[in-house]
């Protein structure tokens, strides 16, 4: 009787504080030519358990170090959100649980931003909508290619205008590979954003633009064989390689083992590999590709395209 009692009791007091938890999926960027405008998500996923409290308690469950004050980027995007909604915050429990590699190039910031604002919107009985929650992921970013498709799932292609992101997401359905090679040292947006030319030509503007445009169509009729083609760009992989030893080996490595296309994910330093189902053992030999180049530190990770996004699993 005493324990029925007090498993009545703790399910209640779980229900009034209201603890949510939230999947938010890696994304990969730019997919070759789609410079701040493509971006795709990807069945590898953070976790973010939230609950509202007097006083901010954030904690890493995976020993990922995060940080634990208002700076944090899951608990900041909650904030400015209930800002917004004209709601005080007093207070977060957070809980986070860090698979996505962080500064990688596989999207770690905008899962934060995503978990946050989502978090945020759910604790308030849903106040946004998705066109809002695009719009302020990607003022909050500075680019929607990776926090459009951490929410919405699926490929999605975005124009951004400084106020709104003007989106679609389209479902992928196919059951290609994307093998991130994911280097052992961090590279910050903000680095790789620097290095870029201000200024490009008529040329290479076309050049990118054909190429955007044919990727998406590609993959999404699955007329895989353009995806070399598609990814080759002139806006910023050329420059952002330099800044990542081994890269063009990495590429050689994947065309070698017979991808269909390897691009830079997002802002780098992972290189991303698209490969057919029936290419059986390209991850084994690539592993021991690297081993033989001396990066046996580089990770090798199979995913596949999520078409859900982000979502929250349980409440
Ligand atoms: N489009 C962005 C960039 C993605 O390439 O800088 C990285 O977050």
């Amino acid at each position: 009787m005493f324990s029925e009692i007090s498993v009545f009791l703790n399910l209640t007091e779980r229900d009034i504080t209201k603890m949510i938890k939230i999947q938010i999926p890696a994304t990969s960027a730019n997919l070759g030519a789609g410079f701040d405008a493509l971006g795709l998500a990807l069945d590898y996923y953070n976790y973010v358990d939230m609950e509202e409290a007097d006083g901010i308690f954030i904690e890493s469950l995976d020993g990922i170090p995060v940080p634990t004050d208002a700076s944090n980027l899951v608990y900041d995007s909650a904030h400015v959100l209930y800002d917004i909604c004209g709601k005080k915050l007093s207070g977060l429990t957070v809980r986070q649980v860090n698979n996505i590699p962080m500064a990688r190039g596989l999207g770690s910031s905008s899962a934060c931003i995503i978990a946050g604002l989502v978090g945020a919107n759910e604790l308030l009985g849903k106040p946004m909508g998705f066109d809002d929650l695009v719009d302020l992921s990607a003022q909050i970013e500075g680019h929607p290619d990776n926090t459009a498709p951490a929410l919405l799932g699926g490929i999605v292609t975005a124009v951004f205008d400084g106020k709104r992101v003007h989106w679609v997401k389209q479902e992928v359905f196919t059951t290609l590979k994307f093998v991130a090679v994911i280097p052992d040292f961090e590279l910050k947006t903000e680095k790789a954003r620097a290095c870029l030319p201000k200024e490009v030509s008529h040329k290479d503007a076309v050049y990118n633009l054909s190429r955007a445009a044919l990727f998406s169509a590609s993959l999404l009729t699955g007329k895989y064989e353009n995806l070399r083609t598609a990814v080759h760009d002139r806006l910023h992989q050329p420059y952002r390689m330099e800044l990542i030893a081994h890269a063009r080996d990495v590429f050689d490595t994947a065309y070698s083992l017979g991808a269909y296309a390897a691009y830079l994910s997002g802002a780098g330093p992972a290189l991303m590999a698209i490969v057919g189902d029936d290419n059986e053992f390209f991850c084994g030999k690539m592993r021991f590709a690297l081993d033989r180049m001396g990066l046996a530190e580089w990770q090798v990770k199979e995913m596949h395209i999520d078409n859900e996004g982000t979502k929250i699993i349980s409440r």
